[in-house]
């Protein structure tokens, strides 16, 4: 009789994220505990001194002195996991309230709603808003979470070629005039960096009378003037039906959020069973957040020296011949061949006290394996330089040990 559990028995033989003799280096470099303290740049893990190069805390914000403060009050004020419910229940605080209303008043829409998580946002807004019978048409490359938010939907789900606005056109232009669309996009997508031509999107969202939802994950507090992420740089903000966002990138904080119509954001409330059957995101932390959004708004001077920090990184990337593909903002994604990235994240932490995480299968394609990397507005210039020339030499160091089959295991330091 088929055992539903034998996939979990057989994944380790079917060598789906790593070869058996890549398997002991995949494990460290992706099981291994990471640097707690995200911003640094220097950050201390395991007994070592690591550059760290892998975190998604844009701004620095996640060890900024007042966010800390704000959340040290809360939790001085009301413990650590208060409001202990689900939002609908006991979970919903002034907190919760006066964060939906900044959101609201930062994103220019009627209204906002937080989730505990970005995941949770992204997965609920999608399962409330359609049902069966409904057209979710969404970038191939669209968050993992959007999508299973499409499957619990029970809406058809069609997938259009990666920021390709013709193959989004084919799809509207063949679909029943009749049937209620949403597309779905990333602002700014994470693992390649680049980001969706909206302005193109929003034209096409209007011609075939579909709604538009963007998950700017990644853009907020990072793109735009203001931080308003990568529709405030497209100057298509007012075109967009659903905006959608986390603050676990640029914020430092946790939690995501929409920001939409009344009516929207009102049933959204009512029925997102990520929102309905989980607890609410705690007091400390949502001051925290609301603290982080005060300086997201003001953070011009970070943002300023992020963008500059990813510029010279990136030309210094692309002069020394790495190929950091179509990126558009400070996320770098660095291609290899094979699983190399896996060895080369592992030589560059433990030779060169650099932390940078490969991403393997199954976030990008099997075999297509990247180092990414992401510049804050933490480091210095000559960090960015520490990074490119020990990249230069972790490949010498990978070739030279290929070349006499020890692989990178021997670099043991
Ligand atoms: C595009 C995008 N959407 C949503 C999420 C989920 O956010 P969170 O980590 O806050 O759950 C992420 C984070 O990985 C993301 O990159």
């Amino acid at each position: 009789m088929a055992d539903i559990l034998s996939r979990c028995i057989h994944f380790l033989k079917e060598q789906r994220i790593a070869s058996a003799d890549e398997l002991p280096v995949a494990q460290r470099v992706l099981f291994d505990v990471s640097p707690i303290r995200n911003a640094g740049p220097w950050v201390q893990c395991n007994g070592q001194r690591l550059l760290q190069f892998s975190s998604n805390d844009y701004l620095g914000l996640s060890v900024h002195p007042e966010v800390r403060a704000a959340a040290a009050e809360a939790a001085a004020e009301y413990g650590i996991g208060a409001p202990m419910g689900a939002r609908p229940l006991t979970g919903t605080c002034e907190l919760h309230l006066e964060l939906e209303r900044q959101i609201a008043e930062f994103k220019a829409t009627e209204s906002a709603l937080t989730f505990a998580t970005g995941a949770a946002a992204m997965m609920g807004v999608v399962a409330a808003v359609a049902r069966p019978g409904d057209l979710l048409i969404m970038d191939q490359l669209a968050h993992a979470s959007l999508v299973c938010g499409g499957k619990i939907s029970g809406a058809t789900m069609r997938m259009f070629r990666h920021n390709d606005p013709e193959s989004l056109e084919r799809i509207l232009a063949r679909a029943d005039p009749a049937q209620p669309k949403l597309i779905i996009v990333d602002g700014v997508y994470s693992m390649n960096g680049d980001i969706a031509p909206l302005a193109e999107i929003c034209e096409l969202k209007q011609r075939y009378s579909a709604r538009l939802l963007v998950d700017d994950a990644h853009g907020h507090g990072v793109c735009g003037t203001h931080g308003r992420g990568a529709a405030e740089m497209l100057g298509v903000e007012d075109r967009i039906d659903i905006h959608a966002g986390t603050f676990s990138k640029a914020f430092g904080t946790s939690g995501g959020f929409i920001a939409a119509d009344d009516a929207v954001t009102f049933f959204v409330r009512s029925v997102a069973p990520t929102l309905l059957f989980t607890k609410a995101a705690s007091a400390c932390v949502t001051m925290a957040t609301l603290k982080s959004l005060e300086l997201v708004r003001n953070g011009e001077d970070r943002r300023a020296k992020l963008w500059d920090n990813a510029r010279l990184l990136q030309g210094r990337l692309r002069q020394a011949g790495f190929n950091i593909g179509q990126t558009e903002t400070p996320i770098t994604p660095i291609s290899f061949a094979g699983n190399q990235a896996l060895f080369l994240a592992d030589i560059l932490r433990r030779k060169y006290n650099i932390y940078v995480s490969p991403v393997l299968y199954p976030a990008v394609r099997r075999g297509a394996a990247i180092l990414r990397v992401i510049p804050t507005a933490m480091h210095q210039p000559e960090d960015l330089n520490y990074l490119v020339d020990c990249l230069q030499a972790a490949v010498a160091d990978h070739q030279a040990a290929t070349a006499a089959g020890t692989g990178a295991l021997s670099t043991g330091t």
